[in-house]
């Protein structure tokens, strides 16, 4: 069902609802359901956190969330407003304004093409201004994201990978965008200068008001950078919070794994007092297990769990939560 642009909160600059985002698989016999059933609102100038397990479905919601692919059901809205109503020219400048940055900024940059040539690649593309004026665009976002503009001169092949990053930032930055998703986008660059690029996403944020979704499965970088983070397990989200409940007083027993899992030093009260490990592999999005996804490799796991999907509810205000025991100590049935 539609949502009515009247349900979505005032401030959202995204809103999800119940999204399914399902693939063929090569022989065309089953279906990943890559996403299945994810709902949630982006507040405007925020940053959203998206943790979760390698294939639980982090890029599928993040290439859906700019249109780079087409929900299977389920609506996005764009401040209140379907995209894909839009007439196609329409369309296709809309989405100048939802931007998204990847991993490799290899991938992303032509090797054949100059720094500057590729800064300004998509303001031609967008025919935006004169000539002249794209150019004054391009020196702009370079500047913004501290490249030198002799560099504008020089090939993917002669910077540093945090140069190449910045690049990517810049190519973006310059078709003035108000969201964009950072999928990963440290995750490739060396530990030394992850910091730097983190910074630069800050100020970006601070000077030009963006709202930012950050893709990871580094619980470091993600509540280092974000206001809320939602924890992705198998295509659904089990937890979404302020970052400081979700990593301090975690609800649902795969954030706690999470955290305790984390190799690198927390504060005291983000890892708990006992270290949960995760046992076995997340299943397959083919055929995910019944009830709640999550019972396979749950501690915690009754009977009910098989049986019952847990309802999505906001156990504390603004912090919800997918698990039938979440709100008992010890996750035990009463
Ligand atoms: N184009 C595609 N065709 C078929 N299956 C796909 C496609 N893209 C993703 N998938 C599958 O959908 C599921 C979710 O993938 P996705 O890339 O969204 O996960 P992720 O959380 O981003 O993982 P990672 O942390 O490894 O980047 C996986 O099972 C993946 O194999
Ligand atoms: S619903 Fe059951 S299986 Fe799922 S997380 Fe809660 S206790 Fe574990
Ligand atoms: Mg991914």
């Amino acid at each position: 069902m539609m949502p009515q642009a009247a349900e979505t909160s005032r401030d959202a600059i995204v809103s999800v609802r119940d999204l399914q985002v399902g693939f063929q698989t090569t022989d065309g016999r089953a279906v990943v359901k890559a996403v299945d059933g994810v709902s949630f609102d982006v507040r405007r100038g925020e940053t959203f956190g998206i943790i979760g397990e390698s294939g639980s479905g982090k890029t599928t919601i993040g290439r859906a969330l700019v249109f780079l692919l087409k929900p299977s059901d389920g609506a996005i809205l764009h401040n209140g407003v379907d995209p894909l109503a839009m007439p196609r020219r329409q369309f296709q400048s809309h989405r100048r304004d939802y931007q998204i940055i990847f991993q490799d900024p290899n991938a992303a940059l032509n090797p054949r093409m100059t720094i500057l040539s590729s800064v300004l690649e998509p303001l031609e593309l967008a025919r935006a201004g004169s000539k002249a004026e794209r150019l004054k665009r391009a020196h702009e976002a370079m500047d913004r994201v501290g490249l030198a503009l002799d560099l504008g001169e020089r090939y993917p092949h002669q910077l540093s990978g945090g140069q190449k990053q910045r690049v990517v930032i810049a190519r973006a930055l310059t078709l003035r965008p108000k969201l964009i998703v950072c999928d990963e986008v440290v995750a490739a660059l060396d530990m030394s200068i992850r910091g730097d690029v983190l910074n630069l996403f800050a100020e970006l944020q601070r000077d030009l008001g963006l709202t930012y979704v950050f893709i990871t499965h580094d619980l470091a970088v993600v509540s280092h950078i974000s206001e809320r983070i939602a924890v992705m397990y198998l295509g659904r989200f089990v937890e979404l919070g302020p970052t400081e409940k979700v990593s301090e007083r975690p609800l649902h027993p795969y954030t706690k794994a999470l955290l305790s899992a984390e190799p690198r030093p927390l504060p005291s009260t983000m890892r708990g007092d006992h270290r949960i490990v995760l046992q076995g592999e997340i299943p397959s999005p083919i055929d995910p297990p019944s009830g709640c996804r999550f019972r396979t490799r749950c501690q915690y796991a009754q009977g009910v769990c098989a049986e019952k999907t847990p309802d999505w509810r906001e156990l504390m205000p603004d912090h919800w939560v997918a698990c039938h025991f979440a709100d008992r100590p010890n996750y035990s049935p009463t």
